[in-house]
Parts: C-alpha cells; sequence; structure tokens
C-alpha cells in the first residue's frame, strides 16, 4: 500500500508485528553476513537488519545514505545493548528500493560535512535539514509554535492574519524593505503591532504569529531578513499586568514544550543545560542597567562610560545577561531610543512604559511597550519622529472611536529557539534562513 509507516506503533513495539516501513536510509554498516540499515522517516529512526539472502543482495553502490526504500519484516524488541534506536528492530524479509541516492564523489556525506564551511552547508541547507541536529531544531521548533497557538487559545485570545504588504513602517524606516506596489510605495511588515491594535475593539486580547522583515545592513548571529514574530496586544491593562503576562506566557510555552518526551529529550540533547526560568523574573530598569554597566566596567559602542539616554549595544547588552545568567526584564527606556508609539512614564517623563526581555547567551528576544491611546500625544509622537500621520489614519482611530489603555509585545521566534536549543546562531534555527546576502535555497 502508499500507507506510510502506519503499521508500526512505536510506542509498543511487539515482537513478532510484521510491518511494511517506507524511509530514506540514515546510516548502514554491514557486519560479516548482516546488514543493518538505520531508516529515518520523520516519526523516528529504526533500525533494520538484513540477513541471509537479503545481505547478499546488497550492493554498496545501490544502498547509499539517503536512498529511499521499502522494507518489510518482523518488529522485535532488543535489549538496550544492541545500540537499536528505541530498543527495537525490524527483522528484514523484503525490501524494494524506491529512490537510489548517488555514492562515491557525490554523497551526500561529502557534500554535508558537520565541520564543513559554514556557506557551504547553508548552500546545502536542504541536504543538511537531514542530519539529526538540524531535524531536531526542526522538530522543537514546531512544537514551540504549536505551543504558543496552545496558549493563547487556553487564554481565549483569537489569532488573526495581519497583511504583510503594508504602507506604514513600526520600527524606523532604517530597516524597511520597500518594493513597488502597483505604482505604489509599499513595504514588507516589520511588525504586526499596529495591526493587532486595531483588533482589540472587536476582539479583546489577540495575538498573531507571523512573518517579520527587516532590512538589516549586518550581519550578526541574531539578526534575519525574515523571522518568524510571536506578537500579542492586550486591552484594558497595566504595564504591570503586561510583564506578569510575559512571563506566564514563557514559562507555560516551555511547560508545554518540555511535556512531550520526545522534544524533552531532543532539547536537552541540543543543550544539556537547558532550563525553565523560575518565576518571578528579575527586573531592572533601564538607568539601574546603565549604573550596572558602568559597575562593572562595560563601556557604550565609543568605548565610553555609558550614560543615561545611550543605546545599550548588542555586546554590552550580552555581556550583561551572561554575568547575570538569568533572564531579565529590562523596563523604562528612554524616550528618545525607543518607538513613536509608546506611552510615557507618568512618574518620570523621561522614560517609556516598555520592556525588553534579555537571555543569557542571545540577549534582547522580547520587545514590548505600553502603546499611547491618548489622540494628541499620538499627533505630537507623530511630529517628533518625523512620521507624516496620513498613512497611519486607521491606526489613529483607534484614539477617536472608544480608545483604552492597552499594550504588547513581539517576540522573535527563532531567538527563543536558539536560547532553548542553545544554538549559537539564530540563522541554524529556521527553516531556510534569510539574511543580507543569502536569499537562497
Ligand atoms: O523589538 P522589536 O523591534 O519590537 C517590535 O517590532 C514591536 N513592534 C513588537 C510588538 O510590540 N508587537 O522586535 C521584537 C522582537 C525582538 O525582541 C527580537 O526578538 C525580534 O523581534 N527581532 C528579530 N529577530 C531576528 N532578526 C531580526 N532582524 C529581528 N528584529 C527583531
Ligand atoms: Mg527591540
Amino acid at each position: 500500500s502508499g500507507e506510510r509507516t502506519k503499521e508500526v506503533d512505536y510506542a509498543s513495539p511487539d515482537r513478532g508485528t510484521r510491518v511494511k516501513v517506507f524511509g530514506r536510509v540514515h546510516r548502514e554498516r554491514k557486519q560479516a553476513q548482516v546488514l543493518f540499515v538505520t531508516l529515518r522517516d520523520g516519526f523516528g529512526y529504526l533500525q533494520c537488519v538484513l540477513t541471509g539472502p537479503l545481505a547478499k543482495t546488497y550492493d554498496a553502490v545501490t544502498l547509499t545514505r539517503e536512498t529511499s526504500m521499502m522494507i518489510t519484516g518482523e518488529m522485535w524488541e532488543v535489549p538496550p545493548g544492541a545500540h537499536a534506536p528505541d530498543n527495537r528492530e525490524l527483522h528484514a524479509d523484503y525490501f524494494e528500493i524506491i529512490g537510489k541516492a548517488p555514492g562515491g564523489d557525490d554523497a551526500i556525506t561529502n557534500k554535508v560535512q558537520e565541520k564543513g564551511d559554514p556557506q557551504t552547508l547553508l548552500d546545502q541547507r536542504h541536504l543538511v535539514l537531514r542530519g539529526e541536529k538540524a531535524a531536531a531544531v526542526m522538530f522543537v521548533r514546531s512544537a514551540v509554535e504549536h505551543a504558543f497557538h496552545t496558549k493563547y487559545h487556553e487564554l481565549n485570545y483569537i489569532k488573526v492574519s495581519p497583511p504583510a504588504l503594508v504602507q506604514t513602517q513600526v520600527e524606523g524606516g532604517s530597516t524597511l524593505f520597500e518594493f513597488d506596489y502597483y505604482s505604489e510605495k509599499a513595504y514588507l511588515t516589520q511588525s504586526s503591532q499596529l495591526y493587532l491594535e486595531t483588533a482589540l475593539p472587536f476582539a479583546g486580547n489577540v495575538y498573531c504569529i507571523e512573518k517579520s522583515f527587516r532590512a538589516e545592513k549586518s550581519l550578526t548571529r541574531r539578526h534575519l531578513s525574515e523571522y518568524t514574530h510571536v506578537e500579542a496586544e492586550l486591552d484594558f491593562i497595566t504595564f504591570d499586568d503586561l510583564l506578569n503576562h510575559l512571563e506566564d506566557v514563557i514559562c507555560s510555552v516551555i511547560d508545554l514544550v518540555l511535556a512531550q518526551p520526545r522534544i524533552n529529550k531532543m532539547i536537552h540533547d541540543l543543550n544539556p543545560k537547558f532550563q525553565k526560568p523560575s518565576r518571578p523574573f528579575k527586573r531592572m530598569r533601564y538607568a539601574d542597567a546603565i549604573t550596572w554597566l558602568n559597575d562593572h566596567g562595560i563601556n557604550n559602542e565609543d568605548d565610553k562610560p555609558h550614560e543615561f539616554g545611550d543605546d545599550i549595544a548588542e555586546a554590552a547588552e550580552r555581556r550583561m545577561t551572561d554575568i547575570l545568567d538569568v533572564p531579565v526584564l529590562l523596563t523604562y527606556f528612554p524616550v528618545p531610543i525607543k518607538s513613536f508609539y509608546m506611552t510615557k512614564d507618568p512618574e518620570d517623563e523621561r522614560v517609556t512604559e516598555s520592556v525588553d526581555l534579555l537571555i543569557p547567551g542571545v540577549g534582547e528576544i522580547v520587545g514590548g511597550s505600553m502603546r499611547m491611546h491618548d489622540y494628541e500625544e499620538l499627533m505630537e509622537a507623530y511630529k517628533r519622529n518625523g512620521i507624516p500621520p496620513e498613512p497611519y489614519y486607521w491606526y489613529t482611530d483607534q484614539r477617536r472611536y472608544g480608545t483604552s489603555p492597552h499594550g504588547g509585545y513581539g517576540l522573535g521566534l527563532e531567538r527563543f529557539l536558539a536560547w532553548m536549543c542553545g544554538q549559537h546562531t539564530v540563522r541554524d534555527t529556521c527553516f531556510y534562513p534569510r539574511y543580507m546576502g543569502r536569499c537562497r535555497p
């Protein structure tokens, strides 16, 4: 039949069950008169044992790694010493080759070397993904994305799908991808935030998981041109509500993911040190971070001591989180270094009700804030930031038709995964990464 490995009940392998499996040769090894083939099919890895005439028909030139095949036989439970994944084996009595894969000089092992040059690995990403490590990250990624959906669903947030093609900016003009939209100027969205805000009056709290695009003209290990953005917007809240909600979502998603044995094992194989952070997260005001940086001799980008108003650059931010070694909710950034829509702290007009969540090893993984809900204040903010208000009429209207104190955040899924899976760069958490200079495969 054309069905996949349905007959195999991986949860309770039962010696003697006859099965027919389809998959690709992940590994093969010949020992005297026995041939061991590890078959990979997405559900897992299965050791298949070919003996007698089956092993004799084996031809090293045809049964190369990545060859796709069908094998029939009996499932056996085997002792842990047998080195079979999940302690089970398929004792084959028949096989068919479906699609050969090249051996010799064109073998996948030659094309994809674990220690190969990074650009070659990226050119061969379609083959690299067949490796255990890259595949495990994709499985974790799927589980994490699913967990966010589950968590928001439990909170009764509805999901909307904002447009990717837009005519407004959210996070500054310098990282906009501009294009010609039927002779009009348009951009790839930097964030769905403004659209999420317009959903509050009909939806209550709302979220989306969509692509965001940034024309980042720098090559760092945490910047992509296209990334997956988990964004939520909460109505009638205080800044403190927002911080508590953030902790809850992050910890719940980690719980949901770690509760799945296969995914849990993948995460700990990839990152043995990973553990869920304890609540409450450490909270630190921007102003106190500036003092902390200076106390620790960490200078700003001009190699001078940090001053109030400085951006905390990527390197300084990472050194700080590496030393603190716990997630930090960094709050109340100065007005000039934050986005136009952020509310000012009523107790200190110099700073915004804003938050970045910083994680050891990665740095910022979340950016969020309370949003200006006063019409006049927003009009002032457009002016101060040199933003023409016309294209934003629909955003502004939220302040004219029943405004509300509200706030939200965006989380970079790839940065979250880099943390969880202990990956050095966000590129390794993407299916096919996009960053300056790379748009293939
Ligand atoms: O801090 P950012 O720019 O905030 C916003 O876009 C808000 N409008 C989100 C909101 O409030 N709804 O981006 C949010 C997060 C960052 O913390 C980071 O994790 C991720 O998006 N991010 C990137 N990830 C990969 N590559 C890039 N170039 C990224 N830029 C931002
Ligand atoms: Mg940010």
